[in-house]
């Protein structure tokens, strides 16, 4: 493969020692790791880039609308004492650049020092297939109750943040965190399987919007339903976890969990139909 060029970062990351450094670079967003203005604060940096193919009119004006819609989740969600990353700058008018008008958009947010559920889950799955032969029924059992709580707790973000008025639009195992607690470093839940100790943290509000329908609501967690099934078949069973996890999360939970098995049986009649 060809080695890939990320596009000139805007003012004033062009400037920054040490450089942001790439993380990952999806259909629309750029994301590095940097320093907040205090440089022993990491920070996440968000940067959509202009897509020269899009009328540039047009072109500033979606790049605009995802970044601030997105900031805006952001901050009011924390506000709410949902667990997201704090929204630390953000620049929706691309004002960065040699001529002054650089055309992108950036939001910088709170660095989250952990790994995205979908590694842990995956860490987890590959070690029990390495290490089943040897485990007896109860040390299996032990294993299980680890991720079954790391799905509980899932759930009750989840339901947190629906509970604040947001659906995601989203929810992949990719755009949920697992922020370790701080005194880690001598925990005791280490077993070898990898730890699922810690704060689950959304992130990744692109997609986000305001609402309280339970259909939107029921649609959001079919979806991470899915995606778990397809991407982690080993914990599929444990979505009954998630569930519970949810449901003791507001008031307003066991209305959208009826909903949702509306929102099944037409996902399986629509694969039927193929
Ligand atoms: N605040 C953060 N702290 C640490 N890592 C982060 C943070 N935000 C995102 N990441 C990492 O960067 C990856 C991509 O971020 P994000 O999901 O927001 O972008 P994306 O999927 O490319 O965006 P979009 O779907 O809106 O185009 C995440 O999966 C995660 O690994
Ligand atoms: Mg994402």
């Amino acid at each position: 493969m060809e080695d890939y060029k990320p596009p000139a970062l805007p003012f004033p990351f062009s400037n920054t020692t040490p450089p942001p450094t790439l993380l990952t670079q999806g259909a629309e967003a750029h994301l590095y790791k940097t320093t907040s203005l205090n440089p022993s604060i990491p920070a996440a940096l968000k940067i959509r880039p202009s897509k020269p193919y899009r009328h540039p009119i047009l072109d500033r004006r979606l790049t605009r609308s995802r970044i601030t819609q997105e900031a805006r989740c952001l901050a009011k969600l924390v506000r709410e004492g949902v667990s997201v990353p704090a929204l630390l700058a953000l620049d929706w008018e691309g004002h960065g650049g040699e001529e002054g008008g650089w055309g992108g958009a950036w939001l910088m947010m709170e660095w989250i020092d952990g790994d995205v559920v979908r590694v842990v889950l995956e860490q987890w799955e590959s070690w029990m297939k390495a290490n089943q032969a040897s485990l007896d029924a109860g040390q299996i059992e032990c294993e299980e109750a680890r991720v079954r709580g790391l799905l509980r707790k899932m759930g009750a973000a989840i339901g947190a943040l629906h509970k604040a008025g947001v659906v995601h639009g989203d929810l992949t195992t990719s755009n949920l965190m697992l922020r370790p607690f701080a005194d880690a470093g001598d925990s005791t839940d280490d077993s070898g399987s990898g730890s699922v100790d810690g704060d689950v943290v959304l992130i990744d509000f692109g997609l986000a919007s305001q609402s309280t329908q339970d259909e939107d609501r029921a649609v959001d967690l079919y979806v991470l339903e899915r995606a778990i099934a397809s991407t982690h078949p080993r914990s599929e069973g444990f979505f009954e976890d998630l569930i519970l996890g949810y449901r003791d999360s507001y008031k307003g939970a066991p209305s959208t969990l009826k909903r949702l098995e509306d929102v099944r049986l037409r996902g399986r009649k629509k694969s039927m139909l193929g």
